[in-house]
């Protein structure tokens, strides 16, 4: 019997005398079920586990879940990765020595991830607007009008390089990426001295994955050939 479990030992009777106890204390109304209290004419006082009808504790239904603690996308306090962490991929190693870029191939997972039209695609919003739809460095930003001192209309940023020019196809795939990472000669020749780059090509190491960059690189040699 599960009583002998408890220290104290209740004997047969005075069992049978605290159930007929408990039972005229909840039929009687002398027992709260939902405080656990029993009140026997004032004089006796004790608790129950309480029990209420619901057969349930109170629970709080806040149906307005515009208030509850959840933020929006982009909405601040943002969850950032705790500081230096890294992908479960690996991080991406930024080369600067071109030296290095220069001996550097395409990643096998990135060669074999290659989609063409993907990458026309990447091109296209990223780099089309001064490279140009053909590569030749002829994009719709060199046509921009802007005024010189002396009245006269002049596009007068650093000309977009023809990448179908052999200046880029004598370039090995790791230059290529390098430059495309840092933003052109002039943005890597920057980052090389620790400074951050001043060249109208963004350095897109900030902007696009390591896979987009180098599938760039692909559609690029696709278009241009080796020399
Ligand atoms: C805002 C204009 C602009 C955009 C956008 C741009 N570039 Fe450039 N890019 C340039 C300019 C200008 C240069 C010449 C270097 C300089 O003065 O910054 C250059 C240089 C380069 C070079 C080095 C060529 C060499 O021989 O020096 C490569 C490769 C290149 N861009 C590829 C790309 C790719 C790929 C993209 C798209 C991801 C891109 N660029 C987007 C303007 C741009």
């Amino acid at each position: 019997m599960f009583l002998s479990q408890f220290k104290i030992r209740i004997s047969g009777p005075l069992l049978t005398f605290m159930v007929a106890l408990l039972f005229v204390a909840v039929t009687s109304g002398c027992y709260d079920s939902k405080t656990g209290k029993v009140e026997f004419g004032g004089a006796i006082n004790f608790e129950l586990p309480a029990f209420p009808e619901t057969g349930s504790h109170a629970v709080v239904v806040f149906s307005e879940m515009h208030y509850s603690d959840s933020y929006r996308a982009q909405e601040v306090p943002r969850l950032l990765p705790p500081e230096g962490s890294v992908p479960v991929t690996g991080g991406e190693v930024k080369i600067l020595d071109l030296d290095e870029l220069k001996v550097l191939d395409i990643p096998r997972k990135f060669e074999t991830s290659y989609d063409d039209n993907n990458a026309q695609r990447v091109y296209s919003v990223n780099c089309q607007v001064c490279h140009g739809i053909k590569l030749d460095g002829a994009g719709p930003i060199t046509t921009l009008l802007s005024a010189r001192n002396d009245g006269s209309l002049a596009y007068d940023g650093a000309e977009p390089v023809n990448l179908n020019s052999d200046r880029v196809r004598e370039l090995s795939d790791g230059e290529i990426f390098g430059y495309i990472t840092w933003g052109g000669r002039p943005g890597l020749a920057a980052a090389v001295r620790g400074k951050s780059s001043s060249a109208i090509m963004p350095e897109f190491g900030k902007m696009l994955t390591e896979q987009e960059r180098w599938h760039l690189v692909q559609y690029l040699r696709q278009r241009i050939g080796t020399k």
